[in-house]
């Protein structure tokens, strides 16, 4: 086996290579002025598997061209298979037409990965709303690895959060909160948000009592930050002792930093699936178990 890494995953790619004792194709990759992409593999394969890795951001429709680029050549030049892994999987959230003529964008996506010839993907959390697993979006076998007890381990051993109190935002994130509740054994609640534009959020704590505890927001992924931002505040004003956010991917759109510290977030924790400041956790032995698992 032979682990190749996109452009947007190449640090994850050593790590997961690392952990599977095997090798890390060096490859060339570049722009050419108009935007065009050059890739070059140095050296040769023979008739093995084939992990690539490629997280789908900052630029979501290039990454995914790259990836192809790869996989086709890598088939070209003889892989057995490829196995594909996606620590972030962009486009996921257009999971429906919301409005009449919208592009169901994710199963393009899936289309895409499975045309190029992929035999199998592996995803790091995720965004399942109106999809009951990653079966529904591949017709390939597809694995969802999940980074969240892996964050909940963090913030009870690193953090120290005590008797936490474990709160998803909405109802979407509550699948992700349940994870880290369950691993810490831990009161787990579920608020209302509501989405009135792209960088704006309501959200309602219900019965959430938060004065003097440790609260873990959890979520799939942090982009303007508005969502931790209006709940960390609101939890705040109740009196919340110490807000940790535990997010597996960091996306961290401009000015999304400064507006979580400003809402009084203590913390934030996220997986190294998309690189990031606040990457602690990494998701390498967790890829490299799944696909160990299946081999
Ligand atoms: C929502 O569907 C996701 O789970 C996240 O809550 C959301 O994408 C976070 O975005 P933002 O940081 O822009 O509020």
């Amino acid at each position: 086996m032979i682990v190749v890494s996109g452009s947007a995953s190449n640090h994850l790619g050593f790590l997961v290579a690392k952990e599977l004792s095997c090798k890390q194709l060096t490859t060339e990759v570049r722009m050419f002025p108009d935007g065009e992409r050059y890739i070059r593999f140095a050296e040769r394969i023979d008739g093995e598997d084939v992990v690539v890795i490629q997280s789908l951001y900052k630029n979501p429709d290039s990454l995914i061209t790259e990836y192809g680029f790869m996989v086709r050549t890598l088939l070209e030049f003889g892989a057995r298979r490829i196995l594909g892994v996606f620590p972030y999987l962009a486009y996921l959230r257009q999971d429906q037409r919301f409005k009449d003529g919208e592009v169901v964008s994710s199963k393009v996506v899936s289309w895409m990965i499975e045309t190029f010839d992929t035999s199998e993907v592996f995803v790091v959390d995720p965004h399942l709303h109106r999809l009951a697993g990653l079966k529904e979006l591949f017709n390939i076998p597809a694995h969802n690895i999940s980074a969240m007890p892996n964050l909940a381990h963090y913030a009870k051993e690193m953090l120290n959060a005590t008797n936490p109190i474990i709160v998803a935002p909405d109802e979407e994130a509550s699948q992700w909160a349940y994870k880290v509740a369950s691993e810490l054994n831990a009161e787990f609640k579920v608020a209302e948000k509501k989405r009135m534009g792209d960088n704006d959020v309501i959200i309602h704590l219900g019965d959430i009592s938060p004065a003097g505890k440790d609260i873990l927001l959890v979520d799939d992924m942090v982009s303007t930050g508005g969502t931790l931002a209006t709940i960390s505040k609101n939890l705040k004003l109740l009196g919340a002792r110490r807000i940790i956010a535990l997010v597996t991917h960091g996306l961290f759109a401009e000015g999304s930093y400064e507006r979580l510290q400003d809402a009084g977030v203590d913390y934030i924790v996220t997986s190294d699936s998309v690189p990031n400041p606040y990457a602690l956790v990494t998701v390498a032995p967790l890829i490299a178990d799944a696909i160990r698992q299946e081999l």
